[in-house]
Protein backbone atom coordinates (compact mmCIF):
# COMPACT_ATOMS: atom_id res chain seq x y z
CA UNK A 1 0.00 0.00 0.00
CA UNK A 2 1.25 3.42 -1.42
CA UNK A 3 1.95 5.91 1.97
CA UNK A 4 -1.15 8.10 2.00
CA UNK A 5 1.18 11.12 0.78
CA UNK A 6 1.71 10.37 -2.26
CA UNK A 7 -2.17 10.92 -3.56
CA UNK A 8 -2.10 14.10 -1.49
CA UNK A 9 1.27 15.34 -3.28
CA UNK A 10 -0.99 15.01 -6.33
CA UNK A 11 -3.03 17.58 -5.47
CA UNK A 12 -1.07 21.29 -5.74
CA UNK A 13 -3.59 23.60 -4.16
CA UNK A 14 -2.96 21.92 -0.43
CA UNK A 15 0.42 21.85 1.42
CA UNK A 16 0.44 18.01 2.76
CA UNK A 17 1.63 18.81 6.00
CA UNK A 18 0.59 22.20 6.78
CA UNK A 19 2.75 25.01 7.66
CA UNK A 20 6.23 25.22 8.26
CA UNK A 21 7.44 23.78 11.66
CA UNK A 22 8.02 26.39 14.81
CA UNK A 23 11.43 25.11 15.29
CA UNK A 24 11.75 25.85 11.64
CA UNK A 25 10.94 29.56 12.09
CA UNK A 26 12.67 29.77 15.40
CA UNK A 27 16.12 28.78 14.07
CA UNK A 28 15.88 31.30 11.35
CA UNK A 29 17.52 34.16 13.25
CA UNK A 30 20.28 32.17 14.43
CA UNK A 31 21.10 31.76 10.82
CA UNK A 32 23.83 33.87 8.65
CA UNK A 33 22.42 35.35 5.70
CA UNK A 34 22.88 33.14 2.23
CA UNK A 35 22.86 29.89 4.81
CA UNK A 36 23.52 26.90 3.05
CA UNK A 37 20.33 24.44 4.28
CA UNK A 38 19.58 20.52 3.19
CA UNK A 39 16.01 19.48 3.67
CA UNK A 40 16.46 15.54 4.09
CA UNK A 41 12.94 13.86 2.62
CA UNK A 42 11.40 17.23 2.06
CA UNK A 43 7.88 16.31 0.70
CA UNK A 44 6.14 18.70 -1.28
CA UNK A 45 8.18 21.63 0.35
CA UNK A 46 7.08 23.45 3.26
CA UNK A 47 10.42 23.88 4.83
CA UNK A 48 12.06 24.82 1.78
CA UNK A 49 9.98 27.07 0.20
CA UNK A 50 9.38 28.92 3.77
CA UNK A 51 13.73 29.25 3.86
CA UNK A 52 14.37 29.79 -0.06
CA UNK A 53 11.67 32.92 0.20
CA UNK A 54 13.67 34.04 3.30
CA UNK A 55 17.03 34.13 0.82
CA UNK A 56 18.53 30.94 2.11
CA UNK A 57 20.20 28.78 -0.51
CA UNK A 58 18.18 25.56 -0.29
CA UNK A 59 19.20 21.96 -1.11
CA UNK A 60 15.84 19.58 -1.33
CA UNK A 61 15.30 15.66 -1.55
CA UNK A 62 12.95 13.29 -1.42
CA UNK A 63 12.33 9.63 -2.28
CA UNK A 64 9.27 10.12 -4.24
CA UNK A 65 9.05 11.40 -7.73
CA UNK A 66 5.34 12.89 -6.59
CA UNK A 67 7.17 15.28 -4.02
CA UNK A 68 9.28 17.07 -5.99
CA UNK A 69 7.39 17.47 -8.87
CA UNK A 70 4.60 19.36 -6.70
CA UNK A 71 7.93 21.05 -5.30
CA UNK A 72 9.28 21.75 -8.54
CA UNK A 73 5.55 23.58 -9.30
CA UNK A 74 5.00 25.42 -6.73
CA UNK A 75 8.90 27.09 -6.31
CA UNK A 76 8.07 27.78 -10.11
CA UNK A 77 4.61 29.75 -9.72
CA UNK A 78 6.33 31.76 -6.97
CA UNK A 79 9.81 32.32 -8.78
CA UNK A 80 11.75 30.84 -5.93
CA UNK A 81 15.09 28.86 -6.23
CA UNK A 82 15.76 25.53 -4.09
CA UNK A 83 18.14 22.76 -5.95
CA UNK A 84 16.24 19.74 -5.67
CA UNK A 85 16.42 16.33 -6.62
CA UNK A 86 14.43 12.72 -5.97
CA UNK A 87 17.06 10.70 -4.00
CA UNK A 88 16.83 7.75 -1.64
CA UNK A 89 18.79 9.13 1.76
CA UNK A 90 20.77 6.22 1.33
CA UNK A 91 22.20 7.58 -1.87
CA UNK A 92 22.47 11.25 -1.21
CA UNK A 93 26.17 12.30 -2.53
CA UNK A 94 26.84 14.81 -0.60
CA UNK A 95 28.98 17.71 -2.34
CA UNK A 96 28.78 20.50 0.28
CA UNK A 97 28.88 21.09 4.12
CA UNK A 98 25.36 22.68 5.40
CA UNK A 99 24.33 25.01 8.08
CA UNK A 100 21.27 23.56 8.66
CA UNK A 101 19.67 20.25 8.01
CA UNK A 102 16.09 19.22 8.18
CA UNK A 103 15.10 15.77 8.53
CA UNK A 104 11.77 16.09 9.57
CA UNK A 105 9.35 13.15 9.64
CA UNK A 106 11.93 11.22 7.63
CA UNK A 107 14.05 8.65 9.80
CA UNK A 108 11.30 5.94 10.84
CA UNK A 109 10.89 5.15 7.30
CA UNK A 110 14.70 3.98 7.85
CA UNK A 111 15.75 0.76 8.22
CA UNK A 112 17.17 0.48 11.97
CA UNK A 113 20.38 -0.59 10.91
CA UNK A 114 21.10 1.88 8.41
CA UNK A 115 20.03 4.76 10.82
CA UNK A 116 23.31 5.55 12.96
CA UNK A 117 25.17 5.74 9.93
CA UNK A 118 23.08 8.37 7.92
CA UNK A 119 22.92 10.22 10.87
CA UNK A 120 26.69 10.38 11.68
CA UNK A 121 26.91 10.87 7.77
CA UNK A 122 24.72 14.34 8.21
CA UNK A 123 26.49 15.37 11.01
CA UNK A 124 30.01 14.80 9.16
CA UNK A 125 28.52 17.43 6.08
CA UNK A 126 27.64 19.95 8.47
CA UNK A 127 29.59 23.19 9.45
CA UNK A 128 30.81 23.51 12.83
CA UNK A 129 28.39 25.69 14.55
CA UNK A 130 25.81 24.83 12.68
CA UNK A 131 22.16 22.95 13.55
CA UNK A 132 20.53 19.87 12.93
CA UNK A 133 16.32 19.57 13.38
CA UNK A 134 15.55 16.04 13.49
CA UNK A 135 11.25 15.03 14.36
CA UNK A 136 11.18 11.77 14.02
CA UNK A 137 8.18 8.97 15.46
CA UNK A 138 8.81 7.03 18.50
CA UNK A 139 7.40 3.12 18.94
CA UNK A 140 5.38 5.16 22.52
CA UNK A 141 2.37 4.27 20.00
CA UNK A 142 1.73 1.33 17.40
CA UNK A 143 2.42 1.87 13.79
CA UNK A 144 -1.29 2.67 11.89
CA UNK A 145 -2.01 0.68 9.95
CA UNK A 146 -1.44 1.98 6.52
CA UNK A 147 2.00 2.40 7.22
CA UNK A 148 2.84 -0.53 8.53
CA UNK A 149 4.95 -1.04 4.83
CA UNK A 150 6.75 1.43 5.24
CA UNK A 151 7.41 2.55 8.82
CA UNK A 152 10.04 0.23 9.06
CA UNK A 153 12.66 2.18 11.45
CA UNK A 154 10.30 3.86 14.61
CA UNK A 155 12.77 5.16 17.60
CA UNK A 156 12.80 4.56 21.23
CA UNK A 157 11.71 7.02 23.03
CA UNK A 158 15.04 9.41 23.86
CA UNK A 159 17.22 7.43 21.50
CA UNK A 160 17.72 10.29 18.78
CA UNK A 161 19.73 12.18 21.74
CA UNK A 162 22.37 9.33 22.55
CA UNK A 163 22.84 10.53 18.63
CA UNK A 164 23.46 13.68 19.65
CA UNK A 165 25.57 13.78 22.75
CA UNK A 166 28.85 15.40 21.27
CA UNK A 167 26.46 18.22 19.65
CA UNK A 168 25.08 20.89 22.23
CA UNK A 169 21.36 20.11 22.44
CA UNK A 170 19.29 22.97 21.73
CA UNK A 171 16.07 21.95 22.25
CA UNK A 172 14.27 18.24 23.00
CA UNK A 173 10.86 17.68 22.65
CA UNK A 174 8.49 14.47 23.31
CA UNK A 175 4.93 14.75 22.38
CA UNK A 176 1.58 12.68 20.90
CA UNK A 177 -0.93 13.95 18.82
CA UNK A 178 -4.13 12.40 16.85
CA UNK A 179 -3.99 12.22 13.23
CA UNK A 180 -6.56 11.20 10.99
CA UNK A 181 -5.58 10.12 7.38
CA UNK A 182 -7.20 11.28 4.54
CA UNK A 183 -8.12 7.61 3.97
CA UNK A 184 -10.14 7.44 7.30
CA UNK A 185 -7.68 5.87 9.72
CA UNK A 186 -7.61 7.54 13.37
CA UNK A 187 -4.72 6.72 15.29
CA UNK A 188 -2.08 8.69 17.48
CA UNK A 189 1.65 9.56 16.64
CA UNK A 190 4.41 9.69 19.54
CA UNK A 191 6.81 12.32 17.98
CA UNK A 192 10.77 13.62 19.32
CA UNK A 193 12.10 16.39 18.22
CA UNK A 194 15.69 17.67 18.69
CA UNK A 195 17.34 20.71 17.72
CA UNK A 196 21.50 20.44 17.73
CA UNK A 197 24.33 22.57 16.87
CA UNK A 198 27.23 21.30 16.16
CA UNK A 199 29.75 22.74 18.84
CA UNK A 200 33.28 20.97 17.87
CA UNK A 201 34.64 20.02 14.71
C1 LIG B 1 5.89 12.44 6.68
S1 LIG B 1 6.60 13.03 5.15
C2 LIG B 1 7.39 14.53 5.72
C3 LIG B 1 7.70 15.50 4.60
C4 LIG B 1 8.45 16.77 4.99
N1 LIG B 1 9.74 16.48 5.62
C5 LIG B 1 7.64 17.65 5.88
O1 LIG B 1 7.96 17.75 7.08
O2 LIG B 1 6.67 18.25 5.39
C6 LIG B 1 7.93 11.91 4.93
C7 LIG B 1 8.68 12.10 3.61
O3 LIG B 1 9.87 11.32 3.67
C8 LIG B 1 10.09 10.79 2.37
N2 LIG B 1 10.99 9.63 2.50
C9 LIG B 1 10.71 8.44 3.07
N3 LIG B 1 11.77 7.63 2.99
C10 LIG B 1 12.75 8.33 2.35
C11 LIG B 1 14.09 8.02 1.97
N4 LIG B 1 14.61 6.82 2.20
N5 LIG B 1 14.80 8.97 1.34
C12 LIG B 1 14.26 10.20 1.08
N6 LIG B 1 13.00 10.55 1.42
C13 LIG B 1 12.25 9.62 2.05
C14 LIG B 1 8.70 10.45 1.88
O4 LIG B 1 8.65 10.28 0.49
C15 LIG B 1 7.90 11.64 2.40
O5 LIG B 1 7.83 12.67 1.45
Amino acid sequence: MKPFWESEYLDREKSTFGKPSKEVEDIVPHLKKGARILDVGCGDGRHSLYLANIGFQVDAFDISENAITKLDYLKGINSLNVNTFVCDILDFDFKYKYDLIIVHGVLQFVEKTKQSSIIELLKKWTNNNGYHIIALFTDEEPIPPDLKDVMIGVFKEGEIKEHYRDWQTLMFDSYKFHDEHENGIKHCHAVNKIVAQKTVD
